[in-house]
């Protein structure tokens, strides 16, 4: 790597208290974007990383995925944790790379078409009605916890149903899926036997009888046909199916409970914006593009050059970590008229929260389906909402959460 020295080295966007303290580093971000849009971080462990923050670099990087790998870094995460070993304990999509990532992401591919999802939509839609049809109450003012009460719920329960996951097991996914994606929060972290390591294991155990119980007897679910699904002409090996439940576990809970929170937050800040969705719910499929575009969920993945290779000037040597920060993209000035309001009748909007190119959210379709469908039952029955007390955000610059975040509000009841 060749970079230059500025103050530009002190702006903090790795640091997972930057994150859980103040929320995305917009400002840093921007100053990324219009100074130094390649730039090279050192981490105290010694390796470094270069932020990538234009959307067009990300998109350029992304199109390329023989020439940028995902395989060996998933991601920065500061302090080095162990990610250059994780592909022994995890093999999945997301750290496979052509021609193998394509024949894996055939497995389950079929499951996600915007067609195959758009059946599921009575069931999604009565998830989130059960749910919101017990915070309404009679319709007098309440308090609640919208990630508890609402968008961890619905999001855990539409993915454990197409799993095939029985019922009585869905508490067990939150768990795990809150303590792997949370690793580095405290309140997530555990202590003694709830490492990452062990709960991994646990999951990887359950999956396993439960791939028993569906090899010997297929039902209609994702658990069945992965289990059953022939990569290559084989089974797929233990490690990576029990890998790719555990992906579809972590992305499919995480990224689309946290969009539907900060999204209600985005409303909640930003009242004017509220109440054209009321007045005009047809406005939901461009209010929930921008709901993605907003919270970008997803912080970063990263991407590892296979030759050197110079960008905006900037000499990247092979095996650099090259970091996309799609939220940083998802507000980039050439791209985006005033991006840092939030409108829901935003059009175009082509940001790149769902990532771009071979690696492409496999979940986007449904991630989409849920946000619609819970967007517009609340813009059909809110009828008043605030904050009631302080919202909490994840310790965490991989993915962007919400732990907590406590509403008063009214809602009409059916
Ligand atoms: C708002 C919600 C979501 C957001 C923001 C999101 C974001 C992303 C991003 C940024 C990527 C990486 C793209 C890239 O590297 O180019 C990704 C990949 C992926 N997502 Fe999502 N996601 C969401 C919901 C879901 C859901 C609901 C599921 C599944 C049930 C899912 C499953 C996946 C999988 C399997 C991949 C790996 C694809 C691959 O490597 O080929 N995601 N997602």
């Amino acid at each position: 790597m060749e970079a230059i020295a500025s103050d530009l080295d002190q702006l903090d966007v790795i640091g997972p208290d930057t994150y859980a303290d103040n929320g995305y580093p917009h400002p840093a971000w921007k100053r990324l974007r219009q100074e130094s849009p390649i730039h090279w971080f050192d981490l105290p462990d010694g390796v470094g990383f270069w932020a990538v923050t234009k959307r067009a670099d990300i998109v350029w990087i992304s199109k390329q995925p023989t020439r940028f790998l995902n395989g060996p870094r998933l991601a920065v995460f500061e302090g080095g944790e162990p990610v250059e070993g994780e592909r022994r304990f995890v093999r999945h999509l997301l750290n496979m790379d052509l021609p193998e990532h394509a024949s894996y992401r055939n497995g389950a591919s079929s499951w996600f078409t915007p067609r195959a999802i758009g059946r599921r939509k009575p069931e999604v839609e009565r998830i989130t009605r059960d749910l919101l049809a017990k915070m309404a109450g009679d319709g007098e003012e309440r308090e609640a916890d919208f990630v508890s009460d609402l968008t961890a719920p619905v999001t855990i329960s539409v993915l454990a149903d197409m799993l095939g996951v029985p019922r009585d097991d869905w508490q067990l996914l939150f768990r795990w899926t809150n303590q792997i994606a949370g690793s580095s929060d405290p309140e997530f972290q555990g202590s003694g036997d709830d490492t990452v390591e062990n709960t991994r294991n646990e999951m990887f155990q359950y999956f396993l009888r439960l791939v028993e119980k569906r090899r010997a007897e297929p039902r209609d679910d994702m658990v069945s046909v992965l289990a059953n699904a022939q990569v290559d002409g084989q089974p797929m090996p233990p490690l990576e199916l029990l890998s790719y439940y555990l992906l579809l576990v972590v992305a499919g809970n995480e990224t689309t409970r946290n969009a539907a929170s900060g999204g209600l937050l985005a409303l909640i800040e930003n009242p004017g914006e509220l109440e054209k969705l009321r007045a005009n719910p047809r406005l939901v499929d461009t209010a929930v593009e921008e709901i993605v575009r907003w919270t970008t969920p997803v912080i970063q993945f990263c991407r590892t050059p296979v030759e050197d290779v110079e960008i905006r000037g900037r000499k990247i040597r092979a095996g650099d970590a090259l970091c996309l920060f799609y939220p940083s993209a998802n507000r980039d000035e050439e791209v985006f008229e005033d991006g840092d309001v939030f409108r829901v009748d935003r059009r175009p909007n082509p940001h790149v929260g769902f990532g771009i190119g071979e690696h492409f959210c496999l979940g986007a379709s449904l991630a989409r389906l849920e946000l619609r469908v819970i967007f517009a039952e609340l813009a059909h029955r809110l009828d008043s909402v605030e904050l009631a007390g302080p919202y909490e955000r994840m310790r965490s610059s991989f993915l962007g959460g919400v732990k907590r975040m406590p509403i008063r509000y009214r809602l009409k009841p059916t």
